[in-house]
């Protein structure tokens, strides 16, 4: 999705908002562009299609100097990717702006506009905020007022940076619906949609809330809140170490990403629990009250976080024995609901700032659920400030558009909730022991299962030519493979379908020959036979197996059927721990296949926009 950097500096700020572009890659995007007001009180823009790479390519050969400047990657929403369409869009040449969001208004304006003898140059939403700025600039003569006039009139989801040559040394921003993160220097400021883009610069930041607009200087700072009254918003410390945004020795931020599971998954666990209990205060100071309360759970999510979601439902109905709804965001924001008293919503999501979600839960919160629960890995999100009650996962940033730590982190502080929850529904003390020891074993195990990485590689080229795939799984370990499936498409671009072995013969097992190789997590659990039917019906279809198992699964390799052993687990941390070799899986076909592992067409990390 879009992101924006920008910086009033008393140095040049090419190099910082280069910097912040690169940073912002991963959320996907198609075309990058920047705008700096030089010392000459002229804006020198440039704007390239493709990769930031191809930008400063540009600015290479032609740089843009200046101390002011905003950039953006911009993810195409209104007209295809192409240089006109990218940002900076500016009216005339002395006003520029960035916009991450929607205007959904903007055909209407853009009429008004022509009216007025604007003259448009791209298909964009945003080129029609750059010119309603600038005709209430010529009314003002002052760029904050010109901005807050213009905003009245948008309707949709923003977040703005306007800079303007007849008002040096400041930009103006707004965020509606759209995140924009401040970040704090000494003798300069910055903007950003991510903080992550800043990191280099500062480690302080202020979020700014929805409806407020900030007059960013040098030394200053001034932001009014949606009712024109001048605000203090709170100066924050960023939390993760720095180096979590560098790719260091591995070839790609995906696979750097699925081995740092271990420690992250420890580091969602530290403080949450002892040698045999989960601590609920570590879940919030007033998680033990709310707990009590909850007589059912509503889950929200989108894309692999929706498949958290699922893997939650089947631990929350079998160990706290509450009923337990899981919908993606999109749909459940476009229905009626028929809520239960006291039920508990629940969102999940790596950003917090997913367009979908965010709009279910602040229809949610209307909506008479008895309280909101966000299980999230970035600190100042949306989500999490909106919501009553925040596990966050400590995933770290994730950079791979494709999720894998933010996804079995998730299932962490989801089974932590769940150990909490089900302590006031019947959860024995024996009980809740046993399950801590097997969180507690987790990072070990998951270091095992990455000990198949080679092995795996060496089954991906099975994958290579073919087109299509199919993932089974049973009970928990369906979601997983789902999310197998989803990995798999999304980065190397195989069609994969994911099914619960049982239905398998209501429909799929007509595609399976020996073009269809299907994948299986078997671990020894109690639907394990069933299972084991369910692989015979594909071998009997010619079908090439690839099946992880542990060794008491009893299934052995034989020619067409190749079983990957993975170490014993307790079947309730299973999911995590069989999540791991389809990471490795997907990834390593994608390598070979040569795709776009971190940044994979068509996606983007962080989808901000409906
Ligand atoms: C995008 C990303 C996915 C992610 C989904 C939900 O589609 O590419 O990796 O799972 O959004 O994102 P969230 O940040 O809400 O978990």
């Amino acid at each position: 999705m879009c992101g924006i950097v920008g910086a009033v500096s008393e140095r040049d700020v090419q190099g910082i908002l280069l910097e912040g572009l690169r940073r912002l890659e991963y959320r996907g995007y198609d075309s990058a562009g920047m705008a700096v007001l030089g010392g000459n009180g002229e804006i020198s823009r440039a704007r390239e299609v493709g990769k930031v790479a191809a930008l400063s390519e540009v600015l290479v050969q032609t740089p843009n100097h200046g101390t002011t400047g905003i950039a953006h990657t911009r993810w195409a929403t209104h007209g295809q990717p192409s240089k006109l369409n990218a940002h900076p869009h500016m009216s005339g040449d002395r006003l520029a702006i960035v916009h991450n969001g929607i205007i959904e208004n903007y055909q209407e304006l853009r009429d008004q506009l022509r009216g007025d003898g604007f003259e448009f140059t791209s298909q964009t939403d945003t080129e029609v905020v750059a010119h309603l700025i600038e005709r209430y600039f010529r009314t003002t003569g002052d760029l904050f007022k010109a901005v807050q006039q213009a905003i009245s009139e948008l309707r949709g989801a923003f977040a703005l940076a306007v800079l303007h040559a007849d008002e040096p040394d400041h930009v103006v921003v707004c965020r509606e619906g759209s995140p924009l993160v401040i970040g704090v220097g000494i003798g300069e400021n910055f903007i950003a949609s991510d903080q992550l883009a800043l990191l280099p610069v500062t480690d302080r930041f202020m979020f700014l809330e929805e409806g407020d607009m900030a007059d960013i200087r040098t030394n200053s700072i001034k932001i009014w809140d949606r009712d024109n009254h001048p605000v203090e918003r709170k100066v924050t410390r960023f939390e993760h170490s720095m180096d979590s945004a560098d790719k260091g020795e591995y070839r790609h931020y995906m696979l750097k990403e699925i081995y740092e599971q271990p420690r992250v998954i420890q580091a969602t666990m530290e403080g949450r629990v002892t040698s045999s209990k989960v601590l609920e205060q570590a879940l919030g100071t007033d998680a033990g009250q709310l707990l009590e309360s909850i007589r059912h759970v509503q889950i929200i999510a989108c894309g692999t976080s929706y498949h958290a979601g699922m893997v939650a439902r089947y631990w929350i109905e079998d160990l706290a024995g509450i009923p337990c709804s899981v919908e993606v965001a999109s749909e459940f924001r476009y229905r009626k609901h028929v809520i239960q008293p006291d039920t508990l919503f629940l969102c999940i999501s790596q950003s917090g700032e997913t367009a979908d979600t965010l709009a279910a839960l602040r229809q949610a919160k209307k909506a008479g659920f008895r309280a909101a629960l966000a299980i999230c890995n970035v600190p100042g999100s949306s989500l999490v400030r909106e919501s009553d009650l925040v596990i966050m996962t400590q995933a770290g940033p994730e950079i791979g558009v494709a999720s894998t730590k933010a996804f079995t982190t998730q299932l962490t502080a989801l089974l932590l909730f769940t150990i909490a929850l089900a302590r006031h529904n019947g959860l024995s003390e024996e009980r809740e022991a046993e399950l801590v020891t097997a969180l507690r074993a987790l990072p070990g195990q998951v270091e095992a299962a990455l000990a198949l990485d080679e092995a795996i590689a060496e089954l991906s080229s099975a994958f290579m030519d073919k087109n299509h795939s199919l993932f089974l799984g049973r009970g928990a370990l369906f979601p997983v493979a789902l999310e197998g499936a989803l990995k798999l498409k999304e980065i190397s671009y195989i069609h994969a379908e994911a099914y619960p072995a049982g239905e398998l013969k209501h429909g799929p097992l007509a595609l399976v020959d020996s073009e269809m190789p299907v994948v299986t997590v078997a671990p020894n659990n109690d639907l394990l036979e069933k299972l084991k039917s369910n692989l015979e019906e594909v071998r009997a279809r010619g079908g090439e197996l690839f099946v992880f198992a542990d060794g008491e699964s009893d299934l052995a390799s034989e020619p067409g059927v190749h079983v990957m052993q993975i170490p014993a687990v307790h079947p309730i941390t299973a999911p995590i721990v069989y999540t791991i070799p389809l990471q490795l899986l997907s990834y390593h076909v994608a390598v070979l296949k040569g795709t776009d592992v971190d940044q994979p067409r068509n996606l983007a990390k962080s989808v901000t926009v409906e």
